[in-house]
């Protein structure tokens, strides 16, 4: 088995290792995906528990794995190389897992163990430093996080002896009646010295409902030892709720997007309905920032002063500008520029890059497009595969045919442009600056600059048409008597 390496940086702490239970299969989800990689605010469930484990500065951070484990442990190292990544056996249970995770730890290490699971996202560095402190000044062999829940159905419960003390725990599915009305549960959080682990994890037995090897049986193992064990309540039992099913997974979510709004208020962007907005861990919003309702903030995006976002709008890894105001759209990979106006309505696909004070309006679908400062496509356009340059509009219902049925090809278009309503670019095609086209034109060839675009057949009028050929529909009469009204008001001249 590979050993842990230790972290060495001033603030490490030698004495400190972590171990994330993420071996379980996670039946209760129903899902094609390990739980452990459904994400809440945009990150991954043990992306949440890896964060805190590496705010703890643990000399050692160990990942059980078995379910899934190609795609759990890969994610795992991609978000902390520094991890290590081990797999569990056979035998099933925390207990088993945890005895797994040790064995990755050097023989030498003589410190504290502190065990987390994966499936735990709202668990903060803070509560478990304190936990740590705890441990530590009572010097106990283990010292466990405990909740007082309104609903304890599913938890392992906290037996407590008469005189308070922490006897032992057992598991919903091995309790008698009256272990099940005990409303204390055990969280899954534990600081164990690595001493007491050792000794006493390879005597838990699976002799239990569910034939596994229980982590919290080597409680009353520790205790009938003699050693000193402590189950600490948590003050709000929400920090330790655990993802077991996709309603606990909405209201992680809820409530980690119910935080992380209030830190956006708190730090001067407007929020009209916290409710219905949803801002990405990663995300970041400068002052003045207005976040309108049905808004999504997704990803890696920044939003920069001042900028006006929504309502109903999604924006995924984005960057906007100062000023801007994007409404009613949806955005991937897409940079707005500084007081440009994106919608309603406008989809942009990745690679739009919009310049300062520039418009991407109503119904209006970009891609891979570039246009520069002050450039406007305000209705019912698709831009694919093109660069504009500046101050040049582009008409109503334009379309960039970029595609030949087998490549792509790229539209040019310069400055101070105009180009009329209804056109087709077809691509490769170059306009040149200060050019323009009329309405309907088919642009198959380029454009110099300054040269007026002309494709459109002279119309041809064939009066009477009508009155011959549609004789007797609503459309003669109209004629007729539109004409017969002519007549008359030639007549009394
Ligand atoms: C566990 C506790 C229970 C506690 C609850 C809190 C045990 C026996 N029970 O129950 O007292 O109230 O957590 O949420 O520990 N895992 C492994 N390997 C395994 C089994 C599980 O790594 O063989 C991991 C899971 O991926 C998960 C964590 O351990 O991250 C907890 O496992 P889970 O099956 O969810 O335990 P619970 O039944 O919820
Ligand atoms: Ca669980």
């Amino acid at each position: 088995m590979r050993r842990a390496t230790r972290q060495n940086d001033s603030m490490t702490d030698s004495r400190l290792a972590v171990i994330v239970l993420a071996a379980g299969e996670g039946t209760r989800m129903k899902s094609g995906r390990p739980k452990v990689l459904h994400s809440i605010a945009g990150v991954p469930l043990i992306g949440h528990v890896l964060a805190t484990a590496r705010e703890l500065s643990a000399a050692y951070v160990v990942a059980v794995v078995r379910h899934e484990r190609d795609a759990v442990s890969a994610a795992i190292l991609d978000l902390m190389p520094e991890a290590i990544v081990v797999d569990q056996d056979d035998l099933p249970g925390t207990g088993r897992a945890v005895e797994i995770g040790i064995g990755a730890l050097p023989d030498d290490f003589d410190g504290d163990v502190v065990v987390i699971s994966g499936d735990v996202p709202l668990l903060d560095a803070a509560t478990l430093s304190g936990l740590l402190v705890a441990h530590r000044e009572a010097a106990a062999a283990a010292t466990l996080l405990s909740a007082i829940v309104d609903d304890a159905t599913g938890y392992g419960r906290i037996i407590r002896e008469n005189d308070g003390s922490l006897s032992r725990i057992v598991e919903q599915k091995d309790a008698v009646d009256d272990e099940l009305s005990i409303t204390e549960i055990n969280s899954g959080t534990y600081v164990f010295g690595v001493a007491g682990l050792r000794t006493h994890l390879p005597l838990v037995g699976t002799g239990n409902a569910q034939g596994e090897k229980y982590l919290t049986d080597v409680v009353a193992l520790l205790r009938a030892a003699g050693l000193s064990v402590a189950a600490v309540p948590v003050p709000d039992p929400w920090i330790v709720e655990g993802v077991n099913d996709r309603i606990q997974l909405a209201h992680t979510a809820g409530r980690l997007n119910a935080m992380i709004v209030r830190g956006w208020q708190l730090a001067g962007v407007t929020i009209q309905d916290p409710a219905t907005t949803w801002i990405d861990l990663r995300a970041t919003l400068a002052e003045d920032v207005e976040l309108l309702p049905g808004t999504h903030i997704s990803g890696a995006t920044t939003v920069a002063r001042g900028a006006r976002i929504g309502p109903q709008t999604t924006l995924h890894d984005c960057e906007v500008g100062e000023n801007a105001t994007i409404s009613r759209s949806d955005a991937t990979l897409a940079v707005i520029g500084a007081g440009a106006s994106v919608g309603p309505f406008a989809y942009l696909r990745p690679g739009t890059e919009l310049g300062a004070d520039g418009k991407i309006g109503t119904f209006v679908e970009t891609k891979n497009a570039k246009l520069g400062a002050g450039s406007k496509v305000p209705h019912l356009s698709y831009i694919g595969d093109t660069t504009v340059g500046d101050e040049s509009n582009i008409g109503a219902g334009t379309i960039t045919a970029n595609y030949d049925g087998v490549d792509k090809h790229a539209t040019v278009v310069g400055s101070h442009v105009r180009t009329g309503s209804h056109n087709v670019f077809v691509a490769p095609v170059t306009i040149g600056d200060g050019a323009y086209s009329g309405a309907g034109t088919v642009i198959r060839k380029d454009v110099p600059p300054g040269a007026l675009a002309i494709n459109v057949a002279p119309q041809r009028n064939m009066d009477g048409w009508v009155a011959t050929n549609r004789k007797g529909t609503k459309a003669a009469k109209a004629a007729e008597d539109a004409s017969g009204g002519v007549e008359r008001a030639e007549g009394t001249d």
